[in-house]
């Protein structure tokens, strides 16, 4: 009979085969044990001399790390082994000899590894990472699921710019000029909310970053939710709400994952509402009263004056009503103060910074064609876009959540590199 080892606790005094890799072995007197990894989890694996005939014993010999094998063997439970369970062996068959594996118990360097990401996804802190992130995702399905969104897939490949122009991806289309690589899926997320009320997106998105930091990578997750007739508070409220939602599913699914991590859980745990929410103009004043930032009014923070900002809150906060200056086309002009925009950041605490940008949308056509001429962006292909204010325009809002910052915060882990499986950087395209 076949089990995977997470499910080799129903199968207690049965024999059973398990595939898998050799993730660690070692000997003693007449006894060999290997420790084989399948993936859902590791068990270890006994043979006796004597019990077995010596030609299985002597495979153990030959046996590497990472080599591929099948192990037959009766289940035990084991309070001391690893996953709880033990297999005494009656049978082994080798599938492959590694050769001699690249990555060993000692420290290698970040950049060594990341050069093998192919192989370096096998080990148990990736393992916990890549877990942790499958939750996140289920979480977000699961939220927007039971609350009656449709998701609406949205284009990778655009020909309007959805963000800003310095940092796009362009690529030849055929006879029709410049394709770009969506930064965002938002714009045709307004389109499915003004059809289904609704909506979210939830796919890749690329920006040419030039920026070499812990918190960009150029090829990043976003999901992005579009509801019709929110307003900018409504929009605060549903991210504060979804923002609990998960942390509370990564705490109740991801508890083992978090302990491989080292994760201190009781800063997960203060996650609670209400979020505290502040002003764009009082972040400002605070960042400078702080004595720790010299930002001016109406710059843009940057991700010292988050963290500097954030440790003043033991639990995310709602930046809101930004500079216009700093922000993009489409958000809606505040009705009494023209050089702000109705819009808000989430910023993690614990200096993970900004993992939420949203808005309300500029539902106005002149506003909004004045906008998109201001930052010399073609009107042509915005035609589509602002249709949406000439048939049945309506207020609404919605707003981007990064699920590498994201999951890099569950985790408690410094940079994001490690939460995708293959992080796409400004120096990085292999592996
Ligand atoms: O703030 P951003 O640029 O917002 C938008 O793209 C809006 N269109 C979203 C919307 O309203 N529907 O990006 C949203 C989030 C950021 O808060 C951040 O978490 C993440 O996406 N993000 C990145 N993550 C990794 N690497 C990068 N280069 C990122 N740029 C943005
Ligand atoms: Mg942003």
């Amino acid at each position: 009979m076949f089990s995977y080892i997470k499910h080799l606790g129903e199968h207690v005094g049965a024999e059973v085969t398990v595939r898998g890799w050799l993730y660690n072995k070692r000997s003693s007197g007449k006894i060999r044990f290997l420790v084989v990894r399948d993936g859902t989890g590791l068990v270890q694996c006994v043979l006796a001399k004597g019990d077995v005939s010596d030609e299985v014993f002597d495979r153990h010999d030959k046996l590497n790390q990472e080599s591929s094998l099948q192990v037959t063997g009766v289940i035990r439970a084991d309070t001391r082994a690893p996953g709880g369970y033990e297999l005494t062996v009656t049978g082994l068959e080798i599938v492959q000899i590694a050769e001699e594996y690249p990555i060993t118990p000692k420290e290698h360097g970040v950049d060594y590894l990341m050069n093998l990401r192919h192989l370096w996804l096998r080990s148990s802190r990736q393992h916990a990472i890549m877990r942790v992130r499958n939750e996140v995702i289920m979480a977000i399905r699961q939220y927007f699921y039971e609350r009656d969104y449709i998701l609406i897939d949205t284009p990778i490949l655009t020909g309007s710019v959805g963000e800003s122009g310095q940092t796009l991806f362009a690529t030849e289309y055929f006879d029709l000029g410049n394709a770009y690589l969506a930064q965002t899926g938002q714009l045709y997320a307004e389109a499915g909310a003004m059809a289904f009320g609704k909506v979210y997106c939830f796919g890749p998105t690329f920006r040419a970053e030039k920026s070499k930091t812990r918190r960009h990578l150029t090829e990043f997750w976003m999901m992005e939710p579009e509801v019709a007739f929110n307003d900018n508070n409504d929009n605060m409220d549903l991210q504060e709400e979804m923002i609990c939602y998960i942390v509370a599913w990564v705490l109740n699914k991801s508890r083992a994952e978090l302990q491989v991590l080292e994760r201190d859980i009781a800063k997960l745990e203060q996650v609670k509402k209400p979020f505290p929410r502040v002003s764009y103009d009082e972040a400002v004043e605070k960042l400078r009263a702080s004595g720790e930032s010299d930002i001016k009014y109406g710059d843009d923070f940057g991700g010292d004056d988050e963290t500097v900002l954030t440790n003043m809150y033991d639990r995310p906060i709602l930046v809101y009503n930004y500079p216009r200056k700093v922000k993009a086309f489409y958000m809606k002009q505040h009705p009494e103060r023209a050089d702000l925009v109705l819009c808000n950041d989430m910023l993690a605490p614990e200096g993970y910074g900004e993992i939420i940008g949203g808005s309300q949308r500029e539902e106005d056509p002149e506003k909004l064609i004045a906008r998109i001429k201001e930052e010399n962006l073609p009107l042509d292909a915005y035609k589509w876009y602002l249709d949406l204010r000439r048939f049945g325009s309506v207020p609404h809002s919605g707003f981007g959540l990064g699920l590498e910052r994201t999951v890099a915060w569950m985790c408690g882990i410094h940079h994001i590199r490690e939460t995708i499986p293959f992080a796409r950087t400004i120096g990085r395209i292999y592996p």
